[in-house]
């Protein structure tokens, strides 16, 4: 049977149990049955358009805000298991590419499928941090920004300004022009946030530096002052290499849907990074980091958050740092993150939130509210505090994850223009409005 095909099976009694790959759905309102395929545990939103009531009916669809129950791709790239707390990229469980690959070698995974070989790594890096240098120019719109613009901000500005810079970068059916621009945004993104920081600063721009690594230039950027030469902390060097890592993808999330979203409607891929930025900046997906700390700094101490989880019990807060869509057990890159919590605390000074934190999670593992809805510590729980220990302002918190989930967006994205069953996404709705209605002058309305 083509399973893109559907039968229909009308009036007729549905078939005794077997192990048929379909579903037989009997449509109430005309007593008539339909046989859908069910391929890969789904069945075709558009096989659903066949069941009418009549030749006049438009068909049925499927209602589902927020995307909640529908896969609206097919996916090759990161694998998650939200019940048992898995995440893989490409087959590879993240808690060893977190302990034994590197940002740039795992970005490249995630990219192109395969972990490089020792000469794809060396290009590879080679191309990443040749192109780490931003044109001159950009630096001048960035001194337009207040001295406080958030720096999530001027990312989302200055990464869809690019796309000016690059006018190449619109030939997206071009495999070398997509080459050209993944290599751009990987080596640029770094470059935009730090000077982005140090705007904010009113210190003067850092500028990239070849002979360090990915996290340690980036480092250089961000705190360089009068030293001829930065040398990173190597501690602090690999925290942020493991926590790029750990951010570089997560599957069909807000950020990712809106780089395919908008990815879908051919605009070149600096445009669609600055939308999937704009959609991380939000409280509830990239900015929870930041979210976290003022929720800690609002508690305040360790007596007090007995007070607070009662106040979320009651529907007043929420527990920023808890909770996922997927993710009904603890998030795996949660677990990693507290280890490197540690590992930072030991070069830093230990983080005075941390205390706080610990018991907002032993009473939230505890307590039957957060039990019986599955809600556990994600990933932004811990990074709000490593990043504050390392130094950073609460408003670079979205912008370190912005950095990494590059990678992710790219090879959605590409990943999205080279399937033939991707066109440009528009969903549907159910319009509950007005019928039509014929216009009113103004001093026939009333008050
Ligand atoms: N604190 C208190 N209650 C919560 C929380 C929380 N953090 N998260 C969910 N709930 C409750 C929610 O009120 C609901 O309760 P009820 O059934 O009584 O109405 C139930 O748990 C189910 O929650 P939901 O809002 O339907 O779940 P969702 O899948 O729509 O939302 C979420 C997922 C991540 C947006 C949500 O858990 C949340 O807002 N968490 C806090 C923000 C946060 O930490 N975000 C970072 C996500 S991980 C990084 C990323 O991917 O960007």
């Amino acid at each position: 049977m083509n399973p893109s095909k559907p039968t229909t099976v009308e009036n007729s009694a549905v078939a005794s149990h077997t192990t048929r790959e379909s579903l037989t759905v009997t449509d109430n309102r005309t007593g008539r049955q339909y046989e859908l395929p069910i391929k890969h545990g789904t069945i075709r939103a558009m096989d659903l358009r066949q069941i009418r009531v009549d030749e006049g009916d438009f068909g049925l669809m499927s209602y589902d805000p927020a995307f909640t129950n529908t896969a609206s791709c097919i996916s090759r790239i990161t694998f998650i298991d939200g019940e048992k707390g898995i995440l893989r990229y490409r087959g590879y469980p993240i808690e060893e590419l977190a302990e034994k690959s590197t940002f740039l070698e795992t970005a490249y995974l995630i990219l192109y499928g395969e972990l490089p070989t020792r000469a794809q790594l060396d290009d590879w890096t080679f191309h990443i941090t040749h192109h780490t240098f931003i044109h001159e120019s950009i630096k001048k719109f960035l001194d337009g920004f207040h001295y406080d613009a958030h720096p999530m901000g001027m990312l989302v500005s200055t990464v869809a300004a690019l796309s000016t810079f690059y006018p190449d970068a619109k030939d997206i059916f071009n495999e070398e022009s997509r080459r050209k621009q993944t290599r751009r945004l990987i080596g640029k993104m770094p470059t935009l946030a730090a000077f982005a920081y140090r705007h904010s600063l009113g210190m003067p721009f850092v500028y990239p530096d070849n002979d360090l690594s990915y996290p340690g230039n980036f480092l250089n950027m961000l705190f360089r002052t009068t030293e001829l030469k930065y040398k990173p902390n190597a501690a602090l060097e690999r925290a942020l290499d493991v926590l790029f890592i750990l951010h570089a993808d997560h599957e069909q999330n807000c950020s990712a849907n809106a780089m395919r979203n908008v990815g879908s409607s051919h605009v070149d891929p600096y445009s669609a990074i600055a939308a999937a930025t704009a959609a991380l900046y939000g409280p509830l997906h990239g900015g929870a980091n930041e979210a976290v700390l003022r929720m800690l700094m609002e508690i305040g101490s360790v007596n007090k958050v007995p007070e607070y989880i009662k106040r979320v019990k009651a529907g007043e807060k929420k527990l920023m740092g808890f909770g996922h869509r997927i993710y009904k057990n603890y998030d795996p890159r949660a677990k990693i993150i507290k280890r490197i919590a540690y590992e930072v605390f030991d070069v830093m000074g230990r983080n005075p939130l941390l205390d706080i934190a610990l018991e907002c999670e032993r009473i939230a593992l505890e307590d039957e509210y957060f039990v019986t809805r599955r809600l556990y510590p994600n990933v932004d729980f811990y990074t709000g505090m490593i990043y504050q220990a390392m130094g950073f302002p609460v408003t670079m918190f979205p912008v370190l994850f912005a950095i990494p989930r590059t990678a992710g967006w790219i090879a959605q994205w590409e990943e999205m223009l080279l399937d033939p069953e991707q066109k440009i996404a528009r969903p549907r709705q159910v319009y509950l409005g007005h019928d039509q209605r014929s216009y009113i002058p103004v001093e026939h309305r009333g008050e």
